[in-house]
């Protein structure tokens, strides 16, 4: 199981530390919000930028933003490896795949816990990575929503089914506690953020996590 820390469940005011507290992880999941799609503001471009200079592990940037066609060309350009934007966001998924792909990075798709896994079906030839949101987008310290689990059940059999390479991510309400659930509903790499950010050894708890079965 990959580990991807999230940087929401960080103090902002100490991120290198924060980051490097966590070296070693497969990706860094770096939250985006913009206030309008979800009801929160988070980060945005400089931190992304500063960010990709000050450590050497991948980011996965994932915008909560209406429109993300309008910042994705930026995005990639601030450090982004994999860019994951929500189809409930945009009508111009397709395009915004396809450009962020064009730039170099891995595009990859986001649903929230209402939207139906068959919904994500149509993007599936063009992403490297479905993220099955696990609790209401917006804020960390959530509980897990147990039925999105089986939405990635149902994004893995038709990835497997179109002989695909996409990995599925989930993120939310994700600790040492369920990661055995979320690993056996054919999710490849887990967003992790109070969990991790609230333990005191964060490499101990990154293992962990990692060795799920
Ligand atoms: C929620 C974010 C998550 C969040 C996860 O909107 O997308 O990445 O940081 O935090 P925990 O693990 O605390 O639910
Ligand atoms: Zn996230």
């Amino acid at each position: 199981m990959k580990i991807a820390p999230s940087i929401l469940g960080c103090d902002f005011a100490r991120l290198k530390e924060e980051t490097d507290s966590v070296a070693g992880s497969d990706y860094l999941h770096v939250d985006v919000m913009d206030g309008m799609f979800v009801p929160n503001i988070s980060i945005g471009i400089p931190v992304v930028e500063s960010l990709s200079r000050a450590t050497d592990i991948p980011l996965d940037v994932h915008l909560m933003i209406t429109k993300p066609e309008r910042y994705a060309e930026r995005f990639v350009k601030a450090g982004a490896s994999i860019l994951t934007i929500h189809i409930e966001a945009t009508d111009k998924a397709h395009e915004c795949l396809k450009q962020i792909k064009a730039l170099g990075a891995v595009p990859a798709i986001s649903i929230k816990p209402g939207t139906p896994a068959q919904a994500a079906f149509e993007y599936l030839d063009e992403v490297g990575m479905v993220l099955v949101m696990t609790v209401e987008p917006g804020f960390g310290g959530q509980k897990l929503i147990p039925e999105c689990l089986d939405k990635a059940a149902v994004l893995k059999e038709q990835i497997c089914r179109r002989g695909l390479d996409v990995m599925i991510e989930a993120d939310g309400g994700i600790t040492p506690e369920n990661i055995a659930l979320v690993r056996r509903s054919g999710v490849d790499m887990a967003v992790v953020g109070s969990a991790v950010f609230n333990a005191k050894d964060r490499r101990s708890v990154i293992e962990q996590l990692r060795r799920a079965d």
